[in-house]
């Protein structure tokens, strides 16, 4: 062999070597996510979205992912209360404030205290504390489901994929 045959050889095999070494260190959490995503209602937003999500992806074993889980309902739920928080002097939707604006404090509340059961092992009450999650979206869609005006269809689709976030951290929660 030439010297830069040898050197190709070389490098491909340090290409392959990294190939194989990524896809095993991967293949704990994409076992794992599979697994949650398989039991969500939404399969397939679940997938996009946790393989998306970089805690989600580099999650070593399910107990971590469970976390991350929980980390991103937190932030989405925080998303949206700080986009009912920019309503609250919108005409058309200043009847309404009140109670979007409480329940989307109770979601981000109640994740917050799901990631710290899960935290103490208590994944029971955290299993709870993600349920009663859907009473508030549900008060929020009972409140504005059916107007018309821009904020309220902005809200209304953004709290149909909170419960899709909601429905994972709850699969998810239960698979610890
Ligand atoms: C939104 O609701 C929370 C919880 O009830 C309350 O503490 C907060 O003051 C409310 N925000 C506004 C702007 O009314
Ligand atoms: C939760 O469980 C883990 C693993 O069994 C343990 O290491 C940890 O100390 C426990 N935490 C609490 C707060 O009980």
């Amino acid at each position: 062999m030439t010297s830069s045959s040898n050197c190709f050889f070389f490098v491909s095999l340090v290409v392959l070597l990294l190939f194989f070494l990524g896809s095993t260190l991967t293949m704990a959490s994409t076992k794992d996510i599979d697994s949650i995503c398989n039991s969500v209602g939404n399969k397939n937003f679940c997938q996009q979205t946790l393989t998306a999500y970089p805690p989600a992806v580099s999650a070593t074993n399910i107990a971590k992912l469970v976390k991350a889980t929980l980390d991103l309902g937190m932030t989405e739920a925080k998303k949206r209360a700080g986009f009912v928080a920019g309503l609250e002097k919108e005409p058309t939707f200043k009847k309404y404030f009140k109670m979007c604006n409480e329940s989307y404090t109770s979601i981000v509340l109640n994740f917050r205290s799901a990631r710290l059961e899960i935290e103490d092992n208590d994944s029971e009450t955290a299993s709870y504390d993600i349920a009663v999650s859907y009473d508030d979206t549900n008060i929020v869609k009972d409140t504005i489901g059916k107007n018309t005006d821009k904020a309220s269809k902005s809200l209304m689709e953004m709290t149909l994929v909170m419960e899709d976030f909601i429905n994972i951290a709850f699969v998810a929660v239960d698979k610890i």
